[in-house]
């Protein structure tokens, strides 16, 4: 077992992270028309419209390089100046450069289209904003039946859903999440006082882009289920192995199948960490101990159009062919 850090000296690399190089999207002024999507669609608010009244960085922005702005650009105005990186300290993990998806070649390398579930893989982008109309239950079901018939090691299925559709209940949840990262995130802020949260909420490591997640539900910039119809609660049972790999599967499993069905999904996990600490509101949705809450899937029909392919990052490939000796490195 590893030791936890005692010391906030310790931690503060990962805490206070150094060397971040946000992303930056510049606008094409010919073709903006200044719909503000692009600024709506940022799930950080990196955004915000100039006088003109169209798209620029903020000053001080942690543009992660979602790209969810270009996604919602129905003009395709905007392009990538930067993506973000980090250069020095705890986070520097060696950034690779984001590139396109390949183009598509059929078994005998001509060239093809997409097929119709390669398709959802590559132009599905979370959906942060939805129509208020509720998800018909005939299709929510068929969403958690993609999630039940997913894989798991020697077929364990850790799993257990459950679903809200009732919008006073989500509305509760969400005033709920919202009051306690609004309450925590200044402990996390304070040097003294972050060690006792280090502690007490299983956190692994901080990634700077779940900070800031965090610091946006405190100052209410991020919804934590953002007014969606449904959400689908997952959990697991702890004596069953690896459930987070598990329900990481079995989630994107029901994404995918969300998707093909019109809806949009937005996976949220700053919802777990509160619902786990509270054993009368976690044992109300469901999870009475020993089951956690693992994450959760917002779904509804989304408001405005967002399918769009984005850059990623791209890791060379190290491959072995037949007979290779020396693996190839595929750039
Ligand atoms: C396990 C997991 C947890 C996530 N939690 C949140 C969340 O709490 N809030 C949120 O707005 N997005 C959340 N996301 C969505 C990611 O931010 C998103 O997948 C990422 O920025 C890539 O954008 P795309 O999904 O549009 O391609 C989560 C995604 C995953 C896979």
């Amino acid at each position: 077992m590893e030791e936890k850090a005692t010391r906030f000296e310790d931690l503060k690399p990962m805490l206070r992270p150094t060397g971040i190089v946000p992303g930056i999207i510049k606008v094409d002024p010919e073709k903006c028309t200044g719909c503000g999507m692009c600024v709506l669609n940022c799930p950080f608010k990196s955004m915000e419209m100039d006088e003109h009244k169209h798209p620029k960085m903020k000053d001080q922005h942690l543009c992660s390089s979602c790209f969810n702005c270009i996604a919602a650009c129905p003009e395709d105005a905007l392009s990538i100046v930067r993506t973000y990186d980090v250069k020095e300290g705890f986070f520097d993990t060696d950034t690779p450069p984001s590139k396109m998806p390949l183009a598509p070649k059929d078994a005998d390398g001509e060239p093809t289209e997409w097929n119709t579930l390669e398709r959802i893989v590559l132009e599905r982008r979370s959906t942060r904003h939805y129509k208020k109309d509720p998800v018909p239950e005939s299709l929510l079901l068929r969403v958690l039946e993609a999630g039940r018939f997913a894989p798991s090691g020697g077929n364990h299925q850790p799993w257990k859903f459950t679903v809200v559709t009732d919008p006073e209940f989500i509305a509760e949840l969400e005033e709920t999440m919202h009051g306690f990262w609004a309450q925590t995130y200044p402990l996390f802020n304070n040097d003294d006082t972050v060690m006792n949260m280090v502690e007490t909420v299983e956190t692994g490591v901080f990634d700077p882009r779940t900070q800031r997640g965090i610091q946006c539900i405190a100052k209410k910039i991020l919804p934590v289920y953002f007014g969606g119809p449904a959400v689908i609660f997952m959990g697991a049972h702890p004596k069953l192995n690896n459930p987070a790999l598990t329900i990481g599967i079995c989630g994107q499993n029901m994404n995918l199948v969300a998707n093909s069905l019109g809806l949009g999904v937005c996976w949220t996990n700053f919802g777990a960490v509160p619902i786990n600490t509270m054993p009368e509101l976690k044992s109300k949705l469901g999870f009475d101990e020993p089951w956690t809450v693992i994450t959760a899937l917002v779904t509804g029909y989304p408001k405005f159009k967002q399918s769009k392919m984005v850059p990623r990052h791209y890791r060379p490939v190290t491959w072995f062919g037949p007979r290779s000796k020396e693996p190839e490195i595929k750039t």
